[in-house]
């Protein structure tokens, strides 16, 4: 994607129409050369209309990343973080752990208007559209052992929610292992990558996405229900707003887990997951589905569950859904095909 695509799109970030000619004009360039770094449009998640004798105008006004903004409240929170923010990479996350092992330092973020690679956990794309979603990854260093960095990852989901929740983002829960949940829709994922030794140091790069303003179209290329956060906040914060807030709570909570690890949260944890105690349907990675109750998380964030015959199982990696809503769901897709 071209750089004048951006710069084009930032022209006409306010959403009203444009002339196409004086846009042509003021960034240089001919008209349709303007068209064209326009007609990828669509790709990025963006609804762009283009009438004669008006120019052009976007269905929704973008609000792009204000990285001063955030900055300074980062600087007033007293962070470490280091944010840089891109228009476009192919994933934060592939590009911060290039970044980690070149030896940059913890508290690196990076985030980007638009990633064309976008990653989720378990070889799954990340599915982003530019103005509707944040996304962004972090690079944290630890003292801690790469054995000692047991539920990491549940303790970056809980502090996602949080911000969330005190950007006003109502009904906030998590979703082992760490995905942000609104009734049971996702608002928020996040993957963890480590490297490092068994005794220590170790690094990671923790990638959150986050669903914003996502347009029908985007949601229908996620496989799962999804919500977002401008109809879940009855006043949504601004995108950058947002990221501040979740970047403090995130610094905030990978110093505590350096110190004390999930232990800290444990409690806090269990209390804010929307399937504690409730029926499940688990899909292990290889293994053959099983019916099971939740029960519990273990110190290492293990997923304790019981199963029908009366085992007590700690799953470390496995997807879980609520048993009815798979039933029903379905029940839909087998009445839909008939
Ligand atoms: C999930 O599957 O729930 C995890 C999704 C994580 C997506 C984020 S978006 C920013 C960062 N860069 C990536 O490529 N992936 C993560």
């Amino acid at each position: 994607m071209s750089e004048l695509t951006f710069r084009a799109l930032r022209a006409l970030a306010d959403g009203r129409f444009h002339s196409g000619e004086e846009m042509a004009r003021s960034l240089g360039r001919s008209r349709a050369t303007l068209s064209e770094a326009l007609r990828i449009a669509p790709e990025l998640g963006i609804d762009l209309f283009s009438v004669r004798g008006k120019g052009y105008r976007l269905a929704e006004p973008i609000e792009f990343l204000d990285a001063a903004a955030i900055a300074s409240r980062l600087a007033l929170g007293h962070s470490r973080i280091r944010l840089q923010v891109v228009d476009q990479v192919e994933s934060t996350s592939t590009r911060l752990l290039e970044l980690a092992a070149a030896g940059a330092p913890s508290g690196t973020c990076l985030a980007a208007e638009w990633q064309s690679a976008g990653r989720g956990r378990r070889g799954r794309s990340w599915v982003a559209t530019v103005g509707g979603s944040l996304v962004f990854s972090l690079l944290w260093r630890f003292e801690r052992g790469a054995g000692h960095l047991g539920g990491l990852s549940l303790a970056a989901g809980a502090a996602v929610a949080r911000a969330l929740s005190e950007c006003g983002v109502e009904r906030t829960q998590v979703k082992w292992p760490n995905d942000v949940v609104v009734d049971l829709r996702k608002l928020a994922g996040v993957l963890v990558e480590t490297s490092g030794e068994i005794q220590g140091p170790t690094v990671a790069v923790v990638g959150v996405g986050v669903n914003y303003r996502l347009a029908d179209r985007a949601k229908d290329l996620i496989d799962q229900p999804v919500a977002d956060v401008v109809h879940c906040a009855p006043s949504a914060p601004s995108r950058s707003a947002l990221l501040a807030a979740i970047l403090l709570h995130l610094g905030r909570a990978l110093e505590e887990f350096d110190r004390r690890g999930f232990a800290a949260i444990r409690d806090d944890w269990r209390a804010m997951h929307a399937y504690q105690g409730r029926d499940v349907r688990v899909v292990p990675p290889r293994e053959a589905p099983f019916e099971a109750k939740v029960v519990d998380v273990a110190p290492d964030g293990a997923l304790v569950v019981a199963t029908p015959d009366g085992r007590t199982l700690a799953l470390s990696s496995a997807e879980i859904s609520l048993r009815g809503v798979v039933a029903k769901r379905r029940q839909d897709d087998q009445s839909a095909s008939e």
